[in-house]
């Protein structure tokens, strides 16, 4: 039996798939039951993971679990990696690429915090770079028109399929072998910010043009839709530093599995949907 955190999510809805497809036993923590869609061999154990008792009784009697902590602060994460780790010695953690060993812990963020609480459990890290999903943020503006702003439209981004990190999530699930890994990944190519948009245009079959802001104005646009000043910040200095300096292809994928990873051209495909179509209210 595997424990999936955030199964309702990108990455933990293929998590639970895969994990089902090798017939392995499924529970799974969420917050609303009647909402998650899972498929009904999927156990479900209703909390919220900030709650410790909850994550307890989540991980009773599981052989390993699939965490995600989905907060951009570890305030509070102490005591529910302490309830899992009670449970359940073998974990594989959902992290970040901007997570480096060689570097002051306090740049490593929320992702390597969480890293440090796991560091006596039987741990794999998947340190991962920008989701393909990520760009869902153009979405309205290219279902409602045709325009798509942003900063840095040359910045180069090695954005990820959820679906690739699921895949290695599910081996190292299985697999004791990850014990004590940590695993870069990327998707296969880096793409500008424009060749992205040039992709979804090509594959809804809409002329898109972009409106290119200042960072100054992307900054301001981002704290008025409630984005945490530091991050917000933060962003926009890394995109601009993509243009001339663009994220690398990491070899773990291909490495794990002989295959090059699915293209943000693949990724457009599976979510064309999510670009030309309204969800209706309610
Ligand atoms: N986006 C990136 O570029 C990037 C890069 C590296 C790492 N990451 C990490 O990836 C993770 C997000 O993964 P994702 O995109 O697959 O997730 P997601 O689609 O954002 O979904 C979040 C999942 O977490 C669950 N969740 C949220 N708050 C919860 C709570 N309080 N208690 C229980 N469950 C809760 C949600 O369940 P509900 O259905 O109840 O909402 C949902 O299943 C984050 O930890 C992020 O830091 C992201």
């Amino acid at each position: 039996m595997i424990l999936v955190t955030g199964a309702t999510g990108k990455v933990g809805r293929h998590v639970v798939a895969g994990l089902l497809e090798a017939g392995v036993a499924v529970r799974a923590l969420v917050r609303q039951p009647l909402l998650s869609g899972l498929p009904p061999e999927v156990e479900l154990v209703v909390g919220d993971i900030n709650d410790p008792a909850a994550v307890r009784k989540a991980a009773a009697g599981v052989d390993a679990a699939f965490l995600l902590w989905p907060s951009f602060s570890a305030e509070g994460a102490a005591p529910v990696v302490e309830a899992l780790t009670e449970q359940v010695r073998r974990v594989v953690y959902l992290s970040a690429l901007n997570v480096k060993d060689d570097q002051p812990a306090e740049y490593n963020g929320v992702w390597g915090q969480v890293e440090q609480l796991l560091a006596a459990a039987d741990w794999t890290f998947l340190r991962v770079g920008g989701f393909a999903a990520n760009t869902l943020t153009w979405a309205e503006e290219i279902r409602t028109g045709s325009t798509v702003s942003m900063p840095s439209p040359k910045a180069g981004r090695s954005l990820i399929h959820e679906r690739d990190i699921a895949d290695i999530a599910v081996l190292a699930l299985l697999d004791d072998a990850h014990i004590g890994r940590k695993y870069e990944l990327t998707g296969p190519q880096v793409l500008t910010q424009e060749e992205q948009v040039a992709t979804i245009a090509s594959v809804i079959g809409k002329d898109l043009r972009i409106a290119e802001q200042s960072p100054e104005e992307a900054r301001q646009l981002m704290l008025a839709t409630g984005v945490d000043p530091i991050l917000a910040e933060g962003s926009v200095q890394y995109w601009a530093s993509l243009v001339d300096d663009p994220e690398p292809v990491t070899p773990d994928y291909k490495t794990l599995t002989g295959n090059p990873g699915r293209t943000f051209h693949q990724w457009t495909h599976d979510h064309a949907a999510d670009f030309l179509t309204t969800t209706p209210a309610g």
